[in-house]
């Protein structure tokens, strides 16, 4: 890939605003340059200094009324649930027995998943987001199609096949050394494979058997590397529940940590109802949480605290979780996100809203040596935003006088229209 320079305004999160302060948690470049060669970053800053320093013959396209960032990063989403989107009337519970579950029963069939692939991946970059960690079906060809969609557009993506052994129907459990060997298999198959991780996906506690959970934690031990990926204390008749199945761990989260499923590549989605013991444990461990704002609105699964969560030093990153949750959007999500803190009289700032959608989401994956940021050396997974994507936000971005009411509003109105294109190990792979 010859190398190609990007002339525009620049933006990038270099640390959350929580630890380091606002000031020292971005930078911004009103004129900036970023040259892109084999899908890495390799230069990037003032046009001014750099435009002199570029190779002879260097195209350098100049973007007017744009902003570049790095990829969205979606720390929980379901691949089979892009068709139930927007299910009326249920909490967790009864969603999952009314729509969810025969919803991803059409992924026995293999055709129907490589469909539903392409659609999903598609919406994913539509709407910017550059790395997902994605719940499958039960199914491994769900996982196969996939990886194999994601693998041919050279994505950074993290995916892994539901265990699921009790508690759902017939048509969709597993059994618990079933689910072990189908799991090995795609390990093997997919894991490391160009920019692509397995994730070890028990779907939440009350889904497996004790048995099931173990062979979970056996996986995590005997492969390099791997993700687990689960549903923690989202929805207070599913927290009782799980007591009830496991009444002698003291708590939702005890459960996974008896099963050795915590650690820094651990990522767990909801925590709306976790206790501040269970914010520490989660911490020590270097595990992280899934924020998931329109999916805990949308089922009324309650309110996520996200100042606890800072105390606490918890890693955060921000999911769609759709189908529950109601948009692809990461701008969308911090747009609900926003209104969660606002009802528990808090802040959500620009400045760490963008930290969340991007290097967060990245150190919550505990990728953020690759992607996640637009520094030098990292992947060229990045984002041209566009200023002007509606009459209504090209007049209300002109009313803001600095970049931080500029972000504000561009998460409070923008959406997919606003990606105007998305680029994934510098190839362009979305443009709208
Ligand atoms: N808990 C267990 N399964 C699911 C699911 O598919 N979606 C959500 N939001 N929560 C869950
Ligand atoms: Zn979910």
């Amino acid at each position: 890939m010859p190398a190609h320079a990007y002339r525009s305004a620049l933006l990038h999160s270099l640390g959350d605003p929580a630890d380091v302060g606002v000031a020292a948690s971005y930078q911004y470049i009103a004129d900036g340059l970023l040259l892109v060669e084999g899908g890495k970053i390799t230069a990037m800053g003032d046009a001014a200094e750099l435009l002199p320093t570029l190779p002879a013959g260097t195209p350098v396209e100049r973007l007017d009324n744009a902003l570049i960032t790095p990829g969205f990063i979606d720390t929980h989403i379901h691949f089979p649930q892009t068709g139930m989107v927007g299910a009326y009337g249920e909490q967790l519970l009864d969603w999952l027995n009314t729509y969810t579950f025969p919803c991803e029963r059409q992924f026995a069939s293999p055709a129907h998943a490589e469909k539903v692939a392409g659609i999903f991946i598609k919406e994913l970059l539509r709407n910017g987001t550059t790395t997902a960690l994605v719940f499958a079906s039960v199914h491994p060809e769900s996982v196969d199609a996939f990886f194999t969609e994601a693998q041919r557009l050279d994505l950074r993506m993290i995916c892994g096949k539901v265990m699921m052994d009790r508690n759902a129907p017939d048509y969709l459990t597993d059994t618990a050394q079933g689910s072990y060997a189908q799991s090995k298999a795609l390990i093997e198959r997919w894991h490391g494979k160009g920019r692509l991780h397995y994730a070890v996906t028990p779907r939440f506690a009350p889904t497996s058997t004790a048995q099931q959970l173990a062979l979970a934690g056996q996986l995590l031990a005997e492969h390099e590397g791997l993700y687990l990926h689960t549903h923690i204390s989202e929805n207070p008749k599913e927290v009782e529940w799980v007591k009830a199945l496991f009444p002698e761990r003291s708590g939702y989260l005890d459960v996974y940590d008896h099963y050795q499923l915590l650690g820094p590549r651990s990522v767990l989605a909801h925590g709306v109802h976790l206790c501040d013991e269970e914010c520490a444990r989660l911490a020590e461990t270097g595990s992280a949480i899934a924020f998931c704002p329109t999916s805990n609105l949308f089922l009324g699964s309650g309110l996520f605290n996200l100042p606890m969560a800072e105390r606490h030093k918890l890693k955060v990153g921000l999911g769609t979780d759709v189908g529950a949750g109601t948009s692809f959007s990461i701008l969308q999500t911090l747009n609900e996100a926003y209104k969660v803190m606002q009802l528990q009289g808090a802040r959500l700032s620009p400045f760490k809203s963008l930290y969340l959608a991007t290097l967060g989401g990245a150190r919550a994956l505990s990728l953020e040596d690759r992607i996640g940021s637009l520094q030098v050396g990292h992947e060229a997974d990045f984002l041209v935003l566009d200023l002007a994507a509606t009459p209504l936000l090209e007049y209300r971005l002109k009313q803001c006088n600095d970049i931080a009411e500029t972000l504000f509003v561009l998460m409070t109105l923008g959406d997919d229209r606003v990606i105007e294109r998305t680029v994934a190990h510098g190839q362009v792979v979305h443009r709208r």
